[in-house]
């Protein structure tokens, strides 16, 4: 049903008119142009489209924006700006993480989850919190150095 819906997205409330049965992916592409989070599988198996649910990586296809009303979601723009990049991006760059790049979006969102709540992983950690996310370029060995690099930073950054 076609009804008036407010998001918190990135820390904005954005009052939308869209079917409550609408996925947040489709919301957030069609109606918000935040293009960060991108479609690949449709059917919550590659993360593509991943954001952060109230601190959780979540598959942004899978969710009716209906059931959204009051969790703060983050996609990867709220993450960080070119202009001042998360020590992930940073680390993603330097270490050349990812080939064609269309995974990196969700892999970036899914890491964030993860040293949010844990900010000093093993790389079975990582591994094991960045499952899900498909990476059809191989690129696996680069994404997890890139994301332990950036932990290693950020732990350096807040013991400065
Ligand atoms: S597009 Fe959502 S998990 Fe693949
Ligand atoms: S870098 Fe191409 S899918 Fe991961």
């Amino acid at each position: 049903m076609r009804r008036d819906i407010t998001l918190s997205i990135n820390g904005q409330a954005r009052r939308l008119n869209v079917d409550d049965t609408a996925s947040l992916l489709d919301v957030l592409r069609a109606e918000l142009e935040l293009k960060g989070a991108r479609f690949g599988c449709g059917a919550g198996q590659c993360g593509a489209c991943a954001v952060l649910v109230d601190g959780e990586d979540k598959a942004s296809c899978q969710l009716e924006v209906g059931n959204l009303e009051g969790k703060a979601i983050t996609t990867l723009e709220g993450i960080g700006t070119p202009e001042r990049p998360h020590p992930l991006q940073t680390a993603f760059l330097d270490l050349q993480a990812g080939q064609c790049g269309y995974c990196l979006a969700g892999i970036i969102v899914g890491a964030k989850a993860l040293l949010d709540r844990n900010p000093d992983p093993t790389r079975a950690e990582i591994a094991q919190a960045l499952a899900w996310h498909l990476c059809r370029c191989g690129a696996h060995n680069r994404i997890l150095a890139a994301v332990a690099l950036a932990a290693e930073r950020m732990r350096a950054e807040a013991a400065a």
